[in-house]
């Protein structure tokens, strides 16, 4: 039934009762159960970020006259995050509304240096994996580049030799990522940037999981690649402050190496009666609420806070790595490096094994291909939640094999 509009007015007290009544059939990703697109920060920091947001709600971004306190905190922002990133001198961060406008914001970037550097390119393309994010075609569908797909390889990384390979007179931009969603895998950057400068080509980072978790996990002290303009010929890196940045949804970053590269993807129109428009991403006016909640977040947590949340995913991903292995019929399909575990059954209907976890009251989430399931890991997670975990599985699989537990799932869909 289609909802009117109320004849009169209803108390907040009565709306905050439905609303609260709306969310029990949420999924729960708020218990440290790796089932989470956006891991849960803990109840400190969410407090923290709702407190910032009531403060700032009603406070806009978009005018440099009436709303000076939003663009400073825009400003702190992007300052905090270009030094994440280790962004040389004359670096720019853009703030977006999340990761898939940060990827357009990098295609669309690309497609105009290209367009200005190779006239006659024709319809331009850019490379990247089959896992990668598919606000990549979405952004190809709304700007005319052809996106190109590449299989990655066992190890859940792209090949450097097969993206050489695949490079033809089109294409303008290569993308690696930092890990991909699905399969939870860094590439080999140095590698894919060497590439890129080689043939004249940008290259962009997809970090949007990773971003704000591998620095923190380097800065503990465990080993991996980095993931920052530490690395030659990295040109831009999506990163979301709203996946392991832990601030609320609604906050995401593109950074360019060179400020310049900001001008191919800032719109600007000075024929308009009001004045001049230039806006750096796809929104005007924006509400300074997600931004004033990361402000808060990530002053509140600050670099210790940060390191402390990165160590917490990383023994809770080793704990159910080495648990997974221990139980027969299951297979780890890599190690995994930032944030997200994927695990499969040579032998088993994967899809059960995640419908029967589900009923058990730990939701899953498989991949169609490779048929697996996903897990993302909340910082909020603790290793006595994993032991539960490992024996619910264990116990699941049992009943797999035994024919007692089916799926009930056919299709997967993430959105
Ligand atoms: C690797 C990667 N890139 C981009 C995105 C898009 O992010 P958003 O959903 O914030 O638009 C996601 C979302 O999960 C992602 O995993």
């Amino acid at each position: 039934m289609r909802r009117s509009l109320p004849e009169k007015g209803i108390h907040f007290k009565v709306l905050e009762r439905e609303l609260m009544a709306a969310r029990a059939d949420d999924l729960p990703w708020d218990r440290g159960t790796f089932y989470t697109y956006w891991p849960d920060p803990g109840d400190n920091t969410a407090l923290v970020a709702k407190e910032a947001m009531a403060l700032m709600g009603q406070q806009r971004v978009i005018s440099r006259k009436g709303n000076p306190s939003a663009l400073r905190i825009e400003r702190d922002v992007q300052d905090m995050v270009l030094g994440i990133f280790q962004a040389p001198d004359g670096a720019a961060c853009t703030l977006t509304a999340g990761g898939t406008e940060s990827n357009y914001l990098a295609v669309l970037a690309a497609r105009e240096w290209a367009r200005a550097a190779r006239p006659g390119l024709g319809r331009p393309n850019i490379i990247l994996g089959r896992a990668s994010h598919p606000s990549f075609d979405k952004a190809g569908h709304a700007l005319d580049v052809e996106i190109v797909r590449i299989d990655e390889g066992p190890d859940g990384r792209l090949d450097p030799a097969k993206v050489a390979a695949t490079i033809d007179g089109r294409t303008i931009m290569l993308v690696g990522n930092a890990p991909s969603f699905p399969l939870g895998r860094i590439d080999a950057l140095d590698q894919f940037a060497a590439l890129a400068a080689r043939h004249n080509l940008w290259f962009h980072v997809d970090a949007c999981v990773g971003g704000f978790l591998i620095p923190f996990l380097r800065r503990a002290g465990i080993k991996g690649q980095a993931v920052d303009f530490t690395v030659p010929g990295v040109r831009s890196i999506s990163a979301d402050l709203h996946k392991y940045g832990l601030t609320p949804t609604g906050l995401s970053t593109l950074t360019v190496r060179d400020a310049r590269d900001q001008d191919h993807h800032r719109f600007v129109f000075t024929d308009w009666p009001a004045g001049e428009y230039a806006t750096p991403s796809f929104a005007g006016s924006r509400n300074a609420s997600t931004i004033a909640a990361a402000w808060a977040v990530m002053r509140n947590l600050g670099l210790a806070g940060y390191v402390a949340k990165a160590k917490a995913v990383a023994a809770q991903a080793e704990a159910l790595a080495r648990g997974i292995e221990q139980i027969p019929g299951l297979r780890l399909l890599n190690e995994s490096e930032a944030g997200i575990l994927v695990y499969t059954s040579d032998e088993l209907d994967v899809p059960a094994i995640g419908d029967g976890m589900t009923e058990r009251g730990f939701p899953s989430r498989w991949l169609k291909g490779p048929i697996a399931i996903h897990l993302m890991i909340s910082p909020n997670g603790d290793l006595e939640t994993v032991a539960t975990y490992l024996d619910v599985l264990a116990e699941v699989t049992q009943a797999v094999r035994a024919g007692t537990v089916k799926r009930r799932t056919e299709k997967q869909v993430y959105a």
